[in-house]
């Protein structure tokens, strides 16, 4: 029985690589689902504003799947990843890069800046990961970010006739918008200079058209933009394949495949705090959209909360703390932005909104991080219900103007008041942090079978025959 339980992580753990004809590189080939759970494509969703840790879970799950996909965003993602006393700040690349056998593949969803994802190659290559083709991969569907999204991004968002959304200036709003006007320009219109130098004057004479208030963009010539990004686009040409047939390749050998979120389902384009959102679909409706694979391809679905609340940018966020417990939140769990550096607002974890993002994604299993951020606390709050115009409700709004009037209604649990860093399992949490822990669960009619007590590999505990540990992760 134990072999059984087990045999999904130890079976997608003996990945084999062999050479793919199609491909022209190496293919892993796993073994097959587990026969308890039947997962053998998971993905990684966030259950907030983004910045829940979802870098380190897909570290630590890696290691047990043969490839890990990026499916939408681009590198206004900000993974941070931590173990044997180094530090790798991810954007754009799949966490799974760091693990150094599995391959990586960007999806179609994602919205790539050639000249960022190059940096942050050579910066992860400096720090002795290695990237070759053959572990690292670029749907060739995948838009490009081009200089002059980036101007239009920064250029909205600081102009004081339109509303700020607090973007992260990186250009992955309006990348998004080419790409719905059918005028963005992707990998697969970049594989020749002359043809892509051509379709670059196109679209930027139009946006200089569109845009002639804008003076950095106007005052952009085509070969300052082909200066800017033609190397790092050639530099990439190699990592460029057709991530269809890729995936499909890899279902059909029962290859394990782990899809990697961005940003979070509060930050989804349909489903968050609209207009404060990112311009993708961040939950996990866009996993099919953004990678290529059939609906029945995803087994299972992970959720990543905080044991608490930050949110970056502008926008609602019905628990935040703007005094000295915000402050203490912000400074314990060192929440400054991974991309921008700016400080995170932080508050109480807010049960509504959770449960929310339990029944938009189907979660099978949540992560609860940086529990220890709360272990000074004297008493810990978390909201049960909103109070909207005097009354109670437990639904999630989707009205922004209903959001914003939100009063939180809170429950609160003593603190443990001990550091949880040394903890190694769940009982042996202190019993007012398993109290923490229970009382979620129940909320939300999901198991937490993962709890983060520090930053390190290390410091994770995974729940007994919870879905972490029937995935391999020990
Ligand atoms: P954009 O994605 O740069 O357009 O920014 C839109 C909103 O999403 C802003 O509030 C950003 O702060 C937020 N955002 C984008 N990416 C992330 C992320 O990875 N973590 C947290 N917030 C993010």
């Amino acid at each position: 029985m134990l072999a059984k339980q087990r045999g999904c992580g130890q079976s997608q753990a003996l990945a084999l690589f062999v050479a793919s004809d199609k491909m022209g590189g190496l293919m892993p080939r796993g073994q097959g689902s587990c026969e308890v759970c039947k997962m053998r494509n998971v993905a990684v969703i966030g259950a907030q504003w983004g910045d829940e840790g979802k870098g380190k879970v897909v570290d630590v799950l890696a290691r047990h799947f043969g490839c890990v996909v990026r499916f939408q965003g681009g590198n206004n993602a900000g993974h941070s990843v931590q173990f044997g006393g180094r530090h790798f700040a991810l954007h754009l690349l799949p966490s799974g890069i760091l693990e150094g056998q599995n391959i990586n593949l960007i999806g179609n969803g994602v919205v790539v800046d050639p000249c960022a994802l190059v940096a942050e190659m050579t910066g992860l290559e400096q720090q002795g990961i290695s990237i070759s083709a053959d572990l690292f991969k670029i749907s060739d569907r995948a838009h490009l970010v081009m200089p002059y999204h980036r101007i239009l991004d920064q250029f909205r968002d600081t102009s004081p006739t339109q509303r700020k959304i607090g973007t992260t200036g990186k250009g992955i709003g309006p990348t998004y918008e080419w790409k719905a006007a059918r005028r963005g320009l992707r990998f697969c219109d970049a594989l020749a200079r002359s043809g892509f130098e051509q379709r670059l004057r196109i679209e930027l004479e139009q946006a200089q058209r569109v845009y002639s208030n804008v003076s950095e963009l106007t005052t952009l010539t085509v070969d300052d933009v082909m200066d800017q990004v033609w190397p790092a686009i050639e530099r990439l040409q190699p990592h460029v394949i057709d991530g269809v047939s890729f995936l499909y390749e890899l279902n059909q050998n029962k290859t394990s495949i782990l899809f990697e979120g961005a940003q979070a389902t509060l930050l989804d384009v349909d489903f968050g705090t609209y207009p404060y959102v990112t311009s993708s679909n961040s939950c996990a409706v866009g996993i099919t959209a953004g990678s290529g694979v059939p609906p029945r391809c995803i087994h299972g679905v992970i959720g990543i909360t905080k044991a608490y609340t930050t949110r970056v940018g502008e926008g609602p966020f019905p628990t935040e703390l703007t005094g000295s417990t915000g402050d203490a939140l912000r400074v314990r769990g060192h929440e400054y932005g991974t991309t921008t550096g700016r400080p995170r607002r932080c508050g109480w974890l807010d049960l509504v909104a959770l449960r929310y993002a339990c029944q938009l994604n189907g979660y099978d299993s949540l992560a609860v991080m940086k529990l220890d951020v709360l272990d000074e606390c004297d008493q810990i709050e978390f909201c049960v219900a909103y109070e909207i115009d005097g009354k109670t409700v437990t639904q999630f709004p989707a009205s922004l103007h209903h959001l914003q009037k939100v009063k939180p209604i809170y429950e609160s649990l003593p603190g443990w008041k001990t550091s949880t860093n040394t903890c190694k399992t769940l009982e042996g949490l202190p019993p007012a942090a398993q109290a923490y822990v229970q009382a979620v669960e129940s909320f939300v009619s999901c198991p937490v079978d993962l709890v983060s007590v520090g930053p390190d590999r290390s410091e994770t505990i995974t729940r007994e025959n919870g879905l972490f540990r029937r995935l391999g992760v020990s």
